[in-house]
């Protein structure tokens, strides 16, 4: 797993061999020691090169081996041996450096690196430090604060950054194993003493208190709860205070308590999830490994508005040429501007020109004769989407892919309308649409395997994760949001207040509570949808807390009949200084409200705790995420768990809705789910779904276990 030979005479060249990425599994670990030892004692040899096959240095320590007692020699000391070397050892960082990786690199004498290769620890992202050398080695390099930056964040940078931050030693352009090659013949002669990273001071800073209480403040508040971050700045203030053998003893207390923790294992679930769900399939039978994608060149975004900006810059951003329609002339002047600004915006941040010839823009529907797909983002509206999907049937060449970023509406009534509905797939981006990671392509009953195969890699072509899901109402992400937002209008009802039914889900680690998100993004946005679904309508001779025979909590219409839509307008479920303002402040008119709703519908405000928030929100979130699964919707609890967490903020640290299940255990969720909903019978939601029974009944084995116990997609090919 570590291939040796000796190139140019006197180099020793060491090749980590562990395909894709060069992950330093056991026997990759056992490899390095072995050929070190080769090169250490081979007299001919008088430098050595560390690069990995294939055009990638090191994606870092193997995690999948991380579930399992460690067998191979440990990292620690194998980078120690490195970095103790007599002779000269030079990385050379072609592909990625990550982890693991670059902390091998960190223990070589000398670093060259591609311009292109991207380096980076970001363990944080699976519930890690840097836990080989890495959090104490880093600092010593190349400062503390550039050190708290990459560390805590997580993020890669490139070769010529990692210049500038005199994270390497030299960049090239050409083949850098080649040049890393002369680099270690130009250096063989000098002895490696002062290269070596433990035996640097830390560079001093005027204030480090001040520096690690800034830290440490950002860091709590990004992490949401998460402990990852929180124990990175501990580790590197221990490199910058401490020498560095009790650096790394603190380094190794912390990432023990780090690695045996409940969040490192959601992190790493969440990592190999969002890998997983590239492999999709359909009821039908169709996969991912069966199905070539058609070609998309040159798109069309129609509707302008928040989605369709955003949509248009992604797909420029992609590679794709790009017709941007719109009927309203106003909206459209607004469009190319806003577009413009956000592709010079994003073409500056990756140090490239921005791409605005890729793109322009039409009043009119014609230019669709002319592409490969279209992407609809026209309000939400079933019969204005209708009559477009007909407009595009009739003049789009043949084979052209029709998509909808419907939010929620069924794609098989829109595939209706066309003349080829294998053709028609959702594809539901999430705003802002040029930022957020998540897609999910929705394929209706007609939609063929050719059509969301081509969805799913235009998605990953913009960057985004996508998830093939089932045709529903609200498909999994907004069909599993409905029942926990009517749980917290519920509450409310039954006497508590929007502050503390956020402060409760914040805490659990939501970058933002039901309320403080409703009043963001809009009360009237469901407050039509609820209208065009005819929920409005209090039937004769029922409560208005009664609707389709069910319970219901008119609360959110009732705000917006007195014009509160939110941030938009100054007030809502909280009072904000003015229109547009951001700071949501308690508003005593809604307590008011509340009392007075209460009393008209002879209701008796009980005290509700913490937990009853937390349970009744979360527990029916996942009872329909069960229901999801049971139903076909979505292949498998990943699916979900990756929607949760890059498309609706479900805290990473907590794996996904239906990984914390799991977590929580599922008996419980059972119990408390039978508990709520025999206080509660007139809330469906609440009643547990046939599948968490069945999973319970069996054991309640692991998530990963749980597609055993789903039906079988039938097989139609
Ligand atoms: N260990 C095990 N498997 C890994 C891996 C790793 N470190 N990195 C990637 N893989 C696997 C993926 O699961 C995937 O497997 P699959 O094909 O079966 O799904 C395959 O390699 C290819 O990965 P990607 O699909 O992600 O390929 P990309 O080319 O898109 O990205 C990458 C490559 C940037 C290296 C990305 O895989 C990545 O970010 N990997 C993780 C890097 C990381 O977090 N390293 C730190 C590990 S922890 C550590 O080092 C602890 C140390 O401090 C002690
Ligand atoms: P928006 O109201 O901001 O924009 C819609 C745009 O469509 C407007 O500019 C309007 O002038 C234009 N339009 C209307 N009829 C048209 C026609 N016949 N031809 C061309 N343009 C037309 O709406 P938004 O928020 O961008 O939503 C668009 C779609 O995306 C909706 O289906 C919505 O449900 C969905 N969506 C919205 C999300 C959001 O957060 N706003 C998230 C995910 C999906």
């Amino acid at each position: 797993m570590a291939q040796y030979s000796r190139v140019s005479g006197t180099v020793g060249l060491i090749t980590l061999l562990n395909p894709p990425v060069n992950a330093l599994s056991a026997a990759v670990r056992q490899g390095i020691v072995d050929t070190l030892d080769k090169a250490l004692s081979d007299r001919k040899v008088k430098s050595v090169v560390i690069c990995g096959h294939n055009g990638k240095f090191c994606g870092g320590a193997d995690i999948r081996e991380f579930s399992s007692p460690l067998t191979g020699p440990p990292l620690i000391p194998l980078i120690q041996g490195v970095e103790s070397a007599a002779k000269p050892v030079v990385a050379a960082i072609d592909g990625v450096a990550l982890g693991g990786g670059l902390e091998l690199a960190l223990g070589c004498h000398y670093r060259i690196a591609h311009s292109k290769a991207r380096l980076g620890l970001p363990e944080v992202h699976l519930g890690l430090l840097p836990g080989a050398g890495g959090s104490q080695r880093l600092p010593r390099l190349i400062g503390v604060p550039a050190a708290l930056d990459l560390i805590t964040t997580g993020r890669h940078v490139t070769g010529a950054e990692a210049l500038q931050l005199g994270l390497v030693d030299k960049v090239t352009d050409r083949n850098t194993v080649d040049e890393a090659v002369k680099f270690a013949l130009s250096v063989a002669d000098q002895p490696p003493n002062s290269r070596r990273v433990s035996t640097f001071p830390c560079p001093r800073h005027p204030d480090l208190d001040a520096l690690f209480e800034g830290a440490m403040q950002r860091v709590r508040q990004r992490a949401r709860g998460a402990l990852a971050p929180v124990a990175c700045v501990q580790a590197i203030r221990a490199a910058a205070t401490l020498p560095y053998a009790q650096g790394m003893e603190r380094e190794r207390e912390l990432m023990a308590t780090l690695f045996t923790s409940g969040q490192a294992r959601a992190q790493q679930y969440h990592f190999f999830a969002q890998r997983a769900v590239g492999r999709w399939s359909m009821p039908s039978g169709a996969r991912w490994d069966t199905t070539k994608p058609g070609a998309v060149h040159k798109a069309m975004v129609i509707g302008l508005g928040t989605m369709g900006r955003g949509i248009s810059v992604a797909l420029v951003q992609a590679g794709v040429s790009v017709v941007a329609m719109e009927t309203n002339e106003k909206q459209l002047m607004e469009a190319k501007q806003a577009i413009s600004s956000m592709l010079e915006r994003g073409a500056k941040r990756r140090g490239v020109a921005p791409a605005l010839d890729k793109i322009r823009y039409s009043w009119n529907m014609e230019p669709a004769a002319d592409v490969d797909l279209v992407i609809e983002a026209v309000f939400e509206d079933m019969a204005l989407k209708k009559k477009l999907f007909q407009q595009l049937s009739a003049l789009c060449k043949p084979g052209t892919f029709l998509c909808s970023n419907t939010s929620g509406l069924d794609v098989d009534q829109l595939a209706s309308e066309t003349r080829h509905p294998e053709l028609v797939v959702g594809m539901h981006f999430f705003a802002p649409a040029h930022v957020m990671k998540l897609l999910e392509v929705v394929y209706g009953s007609r939609s063929s395997p050719q059509a969301v195969a081509t969805a799913m890699e235009l998605g990953k072509r913009m960057g985004k994760v996508s998830v093939a899901v089932g045709n529903c109402r609200g498909f999994v992400g907004n069909r599993m949001l409905k029942p926990y937002l009517e749980q917290a209008f519920f509450l409310l009802e039954e006497g508590t207040t929007p502050e503390f039914v956020d402060q409760v889900l914040e805490e659990f680690g939501f970058a933002m509570g039901v309320f403080r998100m409703s009043d963001l993004s809009g009360l009237d946005v469901g407050w039509r949808v609820r209208k065009a679904d005819g929920l409005l309508n209090v039937s004769e001779g029922h409560s208005a807390r009664i609707r389709q025979g069910c319970r219901y909590s008119p609360l959110g219409d009732l705000l917006c009949e007195q014009g509160r839509f939110g941030q938009k307008t100054g007030r809502g479920w909280y009072q904000y200084d003015k229109p547009g303002g951001r700071v949501a402040k308690p508003d005593p008119w809604l307590h008011g409200f509340l009392e007075k709703f209460r009393t008209q519908h002879g209701l008796v405000a009980h005290r509700i705790d913490h937990q009853e928030v937390l349970e009744r929100c979360l527990y029916a979130l996942m009872n329909e995420g069960f229901r999801i699964l049971e139903d076909g919707i979505a292949a498998g609890p990943e699916d979900i768990d990756v929607i949760y967490v890059l498309g609706y903020s479900w805290p990473p640290h907590r794996g996904g809705p239906m990984f914390y299940a799991g977590m929580v255990g599922l008996q419980k969720v059972l119990e408390r789910l039978e508990h709520y909903h025999q206080e509660h019978p007139d809330i469906p939601s609440l009643k547990p779904c046939n599948l968490l029974r069945k999973l319970v009944v069996n054991g309640s084995p692991p998530v990963h276990k749980w597609r055993e116990f789903l039906k079988k997609p039938q097989s139609q090919l």
